[in-house]
């Protein structure tokens, strides 16, 4: 009896883990040249799911993501593109901001001014606009959070961009 309910709990877990990693795995990858340890765990880009990003126009993208600094930070800056056809379109209002503001301490949630604790886990947040105007391509999404020169977190997402729900 006692294995049964054992083994029942067991297939529940299961189950909800593989419904959980369906819908909630962003396909993260890494940035040219870095190797960020379990990037696709840390990663959340809503709405992406296993097979990919479609970013609808008039749409939020959510990009919640969850990083631990090797040294402590000071300055935390937004090093945001969409890379399309092999350039680099930076977001405008994004990239080359303080990254700061968006930045809150995993354990509790409160929220973390720079300057940030070595080896404390972090998460940040920011949700940004499908504007109308965006051309609908396929494009990857290159996020980094950069203390001056050095990457603190990097990834990037493939993602495309659909055009706005038809009324
Ligand atoms: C997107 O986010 C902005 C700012 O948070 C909000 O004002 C707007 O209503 C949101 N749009 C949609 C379509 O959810």
């Amino acid at each position: 009896m006692k294995n049964i309910y054992c083994i029942s709990t067991v297939l529940i877990a299961v189950s909800i883990c593989l419904v959980w990693s369906a819908t909630n795995v962003t396909p993260s990858e890494q940035c040219e040249g870095q190797n960020f340890e379990g990037l696709r765990e840390r990663i959340q880009v809503i709405p992406c799911t296993k097979k990919g990003c479609r970013l609808r126009k008039g749409t939020n993208t959510t990009v919640i993501f969850k990083f631990k600094p090797k040294h402590e930070v000071t300055t935390l800056i937004n090093d945001v593109y969409a890379i399309v056809a092999g350039l680099p379109l930076p977001f405008l209002g994004v990239t080359g901001v303080s990254a700061c503001p968006q930045v809150t301490r995993s354990s509790d949630g409160s929220p973390a001014p720079c300057p940030l604790a070595a080896g404390e886990e972090y998460t940040y947040s920011n949700v940004f606009p499908i504007e109308s105007f965006y051309p609908n391509v396929d494009l990857r999404v290159h996020w980094a959070l950069l203390d001056g020169k050095k990457n603190v977190i990097c990834f990037e997402v493939p993602a495309v961009i659909t055009p706005a729900k038809k009324h």
